[in-house]
């Protein structure tokens, strides 16, 4: 007999006689009452043992943590709490779990046990909230732009260009670390190494997709991306999945658009498919909520933040409009912020970034137009010399969550750009080849998926929501 899942039995809109379920004990109470889990759905299906008529052997190896197969029939549940349970006529034991030793012991854990036991965190209901939450949103992703026609991309991991400069890398090496074969001058001779030349783990696929929409129009990538920085935050990972779309004719004011359109999308998609998850996620954001001073405590619940997102356009404000309202904060007035605003060309720190998202605008926030000197080379330079066409997406409790821009789409100003950085135009020949033939207005941005999966669930760690985080001095599993 096939089993159904937990999801479905609970779902059900009538009594059901012959029904075999297979899942994880949660807790057994009272030798009759299992609660049963198999990942489908936050909710537990209640299982009443006819403990008089199973062998006691059986019943003493129904233990949290264990996997069991159930058979029975679905009745009308008389408990409170639920509609259904099953009425368990047969229990298996597939596999025996020591409840003592079991790390997931039906209690609160706290947050850092839990990243300790990656492996097993999936076995909470918040761990099975969060990362089904996660895949319906990458799922979203691919449903929003494969609805507009756009192709997806797989740039790739391994690269061989350096140039993007957003951040630092990975080297991707098989030469031994003893005897590296050097050059004449001493250094390593990556000639000898696995692709002749040096490699690193890619930072970002944006250089590859813009040769991809000079071609295809639009396109996207969704891959992990990798970077070397030592930055021990709560927003940021060694290993991190970006979603960059990069569409040709497209100038700054479409690139904002598509972007907020795009968020919103993938925020009502989670809304309308992960309802109980989401409830759940509230739920444990108000009861954490309470635990922090009242000055501390953030106005809207998760959903309520949520809603608020899709229903207020995104506030579209230029650097240099952020820099006056940031000179003039009481922040900085009262030097209360780490980094004090002193003039325009600052580059903006989180700090900066949170207060005026949280505290000025009190909405998300599209800034643009930032200085050339704090943005990377392929931004569209404007007319007054100074600023380029970037774009930086900013959200409540997250800081930026997009960054993006219209690419330098001139030939000769893109040449000049990276003369003037020192970067080899040899490295990019490829890239400079799309403004060689054909060259076009094209813009893209790049969304931090775990910072959008962040800002969904309401927690506030980012290792919390991706599997398996990778962080300095962290890659267990
Ligand atoms: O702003 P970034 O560095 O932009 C780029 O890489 C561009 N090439 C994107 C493009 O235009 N196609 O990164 C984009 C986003 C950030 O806004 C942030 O959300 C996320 O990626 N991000 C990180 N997320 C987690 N951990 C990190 N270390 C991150 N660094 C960036
Ligand atoms: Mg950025």
């Amino acid at each position: 007999m096939k089993h159904t899942k937990v999801k479905d039995l609970l779902n059900s809109t009538n009594t059901i006689d012959e029904v075999s379920v297979k899942g994880w004990v949660r807790t057994f109470r009272n030798n009759q009452f299992i609660a049963l889990n198999d990942g489908s759905v936050i909710h537990n299906i209640q299982c009443v043992v006819d403990f008089e008529n199973t062998p006691e052997e059986t019943l003493k190896r129904i233990t949290t943590g264990a996997a069991v197969a159930i058979k029975g029939s679905l009745v009308e549940s008389q408990g409170k709490g639920q509609k259904y349970e099953i009425k368990v006529s047969q229990v298996e034991i597939l596999g025996d779990s020591d409840a003592e030793k079991f790390p997931m012991q039906p209690k609160k854990h706290s947050l850092e046990f839990l990243r300790e036991n990656a492996h097993l965190r999936t076995r909470t209901n918040l761990f099975g909230a969060i990362m089904r939450v996660r895949s319906v949103l990458s799922f979203a992703i691919h449903q929003y732009f494969q609805e507009k026609g756009f192709v997806y991309v797989n740039t790739p991991i391994i690269t061989g260009s350096d140039a993007e400069g957003a951040g630092e890398m990975f080297k991707v090496t098989a030469l031994p670390f003893d005897k590296t074969p050097r050059t004449e001058e001493g250094k390593v001779d990556y000639k000898e190494d696995f692709f002749g030349k040096e490699t690193n783990l890619t930072v970002s696929g944006q250089l590859e997709a813009e040769t991809y929409a000079m071609s295809l129009g639009q396109v996207y990538t969704f891959g992990p991306t990798f970077r070397a920085e030592n930055s021990n935050t709560s927003r940021h990972l060694a290993e991190f999945w970006m979603v960059e779309p990069e569409v040709a004719f497209n100038d700054l004011d479409a690139n904002m658009d598509l972007a907020e359109d795009f968020i919103q999308y993938v925020i009502k998609y989670a809304m309308e498919r992960c309802e109980d998850d989401l409830k759940f996620l509230d739920e444990r954001l108000a009861a954490e909520e309470k635990q922090k001073p009242q000055n501390e405590r953030s106005g809207m619940g998760l959903l309520e933040k949520l809603q608020f997102v899709l229903e207020n356009n995104f506030k579209r404000v230029s650097y240099t409009e952020a820099i006056d309202i940031l000179k003039n904060s009481k922040p900085n007035k009262n030097k209360k912020f780490n980094y004090i605003i002193e003039e325009w060309g600052a580059d903006l720190q989180s700090e900066h970034e949170r207060y005026l998202v949280e505290k000025h605008f009190k909405s998300p926030v599209i800034l643009f137009d930032y200085p050339a000197k704090i943005k990377a080379f392929y931004m569209r330079l404007n007319d007054d010399n100074k600023t380029v066409r970037a774009m930086d997406i900013l959200f409540p409790g997250i800081g930026e969550i997009v960054g993006g821009s219209q690419r330098e789409e001139r030939l000769d100003v893109l040449q000049q750009k990276i003369a003037e950085l020192g970067i080899d135009e040899e490295e990019l020949w490829w890239y400079l080849d799309t403004r060689r033939f054909g060259t076009a207005v094209h813009s893209g941005f790049g969304l931090g998926f775990e910072r959008l999966v962040l800002f969904v669930t309401g927690m506030s760690n980012i290792r919390d929501v991706i599997p398996f985080p990778r962080t300095p001095q962290n890659a267990e599993f």
